[in-house]
C-alpha cells in the first residue's frame, strides 16, 4: 500500500510521515532528502547548478540509499550535511530541473515496489503515485508553519526572527506553486488535513484514524 503526504514546508509533513509509517509498520520515504542528496553531490563535485544537463548527470550517477534514519550518497553518510542552508538553497534549482525530477520520480517508484510505504514530498500524490490508496495534503496557517520552522531552526542552533521566516515562507510558497515542473498542488482526490491546532501526536492520530476506518 502507498500513502502519500504532500504539502508546504512547516505543515508538519516529515514528522507526520515518519510517525504514521512507524505506527502502521510501513517504510518511510523522504523524497525531499533525495533532492537534497543530489544538491549535496553537485556541490561536492563543483558542478554549476545552472548547468541542467550536468546536474541531471549527477542525479543519474549517484547512489542514494536510506538505512534506518540515515541517508547515504555513494556510501557517504550525509544525513546532517544535506540539512545545511547551503544545500537547502542548492536543492531549489535541482528540484526545478525536469530531468532530475524524472530520474528521482522513477527511483521513488522503484523503491516503493512491493512495499508498504508512507512517502512524503511535494508531488507524491499528483505526479509520482497518482494511484496511491491514500493521498494526504497537509496544510497549516502561515503563523503555525512559521513557528514550527522557527523551532526547527532553533533545534539546529539558529535563532531567526519570526518576521523573516514569514517573509521567506511566503516567497517560497509562491515559487513552489508557480514552478513549471512539479509545482506544489494537492491531487484532486487528496484528503486535506489542517494541522494548525494539532501537535505531532494529534496529526498522526488523525491520519491513522482515516487510514484505519477506510
Ligand atoms: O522537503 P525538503 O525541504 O527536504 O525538500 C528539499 C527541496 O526539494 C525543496 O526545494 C522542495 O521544494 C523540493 N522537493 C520537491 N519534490 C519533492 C520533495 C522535495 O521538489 N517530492
Amino acid at each position: 500500500m502507498i500513502i502519500t503526504i504532500d504539502g508546504p514546508a512547516g505543515a508538519g509533513k516529515s514528522t507526520a510521515a515518519r510517525n504514521l509509517a512507524a505506527r502502521l509498520g510501513f517504510d518511510f520515504l523522504d523524497t525531499g532528502a533525495m533532492y537534497r542528496a543530489v544538491a549535496w553531490a553537485a556541490l561536492e563535485r563543483g558542478i554549476d547548478l545552472a548547468d541542467e544537463s550536468a546536474v541531471a548527470n549527477v542525479s543519474r550517477s549517484v547512489a542514494i540509499t536510506f538505512e534506518r534514519q540515515q541517508v547515504f550518497v555513494d556510501g557517504v553518510e550525509v544525513t546532517e550535511a544535506i540539512r545545511s542552508s547551503e544545500v537547502t538553497a542548492a536543492s531549489r534549482p535541482v528540484a526545478a530541473n525536469t530531468a532530475v525530477r524524472e530520474i528521482l520520480s522513477e527511483l521513488q517508484r522503484k523503491l516503493a515496489v512491493g512495499r508498504n510505504v508512507v512517502t512524503e514530498g511535494r508531488d507524491q500524490g499528483t505526479a509520482v503515485f497518482p494511484d496511491a490508496e491514500f493521498k494526504f495534503f497537509l496544510t497549516a496557517s502561515q503563523q503555525a508553519r512559521a513557528e514550527r520552522r522557527q523551532q526547527d531552526f532553533a533545534a539546529h542552533g539558529q535563532q531567526l526572527p519570526l518576521e523573516q521566516i514569514l517573509k521567506d515562507q511566503a516567497d517560497r510558497d509562491h515559487r513552489d506553486a508557480a514552478r513549471s515542473v512539479g509545482p506544489l498542488k494537492p491531487a484532486d482526490d487528496a484528503i486535506h488535513v489542517d494541522t494548525s491546532a494539532l501537535d505531532a501526536e494529534g496529526v498522526v492520530d488523525r491520519l491513522s484514524q482515516i487510514v484505519n476506518s477506510a
